[in-house]
């Protein structure tokens, strides 16, 4: 399977709707909104406020990815608010197994997030439980750093795990995706890429989203 989640966070926001109009129309088949407190991360990004003109806008599944502290606080509404997919941090969340069933209650897929510096065998134990693992690629906060190759391992050992056991959870990646490692990333076991700045910010999104499918 070979999905592209364009992330809003590399859109122009005067330009929104525009914008998701665009990814609606393209190749992709996910809309990725990056939510950041300045607190999990040092950075600001956006809030509930956004995700409705978002979804007035798209039919396409929205890939709500949380940089959040507390996640648990905030679960519900995001799905409220027309998420698909939910995913928050490990490394963020007191009780991952709480959270996970408490996003599943209110309709939604769950994901969970690990950061470089976490290692695929941390969340084993309840990997069983989850619609999809995001394995992030660069330190999560900024769009347009570089990918970290270290992170193929990770997808390797999840994808190894995921297949033995038979679980039905997908592999997406996030940070410093665009058609050049996409082949690579996709062989290694990712079904979803998440892809910022190489979409938005070349002269032909739709394009670069069909190269990055067809790399
Ligand atoms: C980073 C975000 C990413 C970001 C990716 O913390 O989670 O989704 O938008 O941007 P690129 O594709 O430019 O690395
Ligand atoms: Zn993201």
């Amino acid at each position: 399977m070979r999905i592209v989640a364009p992330s809003i966070l590399s859109a122009d926001f005067g330009n929104l709707e525009r914008d998701i109009k665009m990814v609606d129309r393209s190749a992709a088949e996910w809309v990725h909104i990056d939510v950041m407190d300045g607190l999990f991360v040092p950075n600001i990004s956006f809030g509930f406020p956004v995700m409705k003109p978002v979804r007035k806008a798209t039919t396409k599944v929205l890939d709500v990815h949380l940089m959040i502290v507390e996640p648990e606080k905030y679960v519900k509404r995001f799905v409220e608010a027309g998420a698909d997919y939910v995913t928050f941090h490990h490394e963020a969340c007191a009780d991952p197994r709480a959270t996970i069933a408490e996003i599943k209650a209110a309709g939604a897929k769950a994901g969970v997030s690990i950061k470089p510096a976490t290692s695929a065998e941390e969340i084993f134990d309840y990997l069983a439980e989850l619609d999809m693992v995001l394995v992030m690629s660069v330190e999560p906060g900024f769009g347009g750093q570089s990918f970290m190759p270290d992170s193929l391992d990770k997808v390797r050992a999840l994808r190894k795990e995921i297949d033995e056991k038979e679980y039905d959870c997908l592999i997406e990646i996030d940070g410093g995706i665009s058609a050049k490692n996409a082949r690579e990333v996709f062989d290694a076991g990712v079904d979803v890429v998440v892809a910022g700045s190489s979409v938005f910010g070349t002269e032909n999104p739709e394009e670069a989203i069909v190269n990055i499918l067809n790399a």
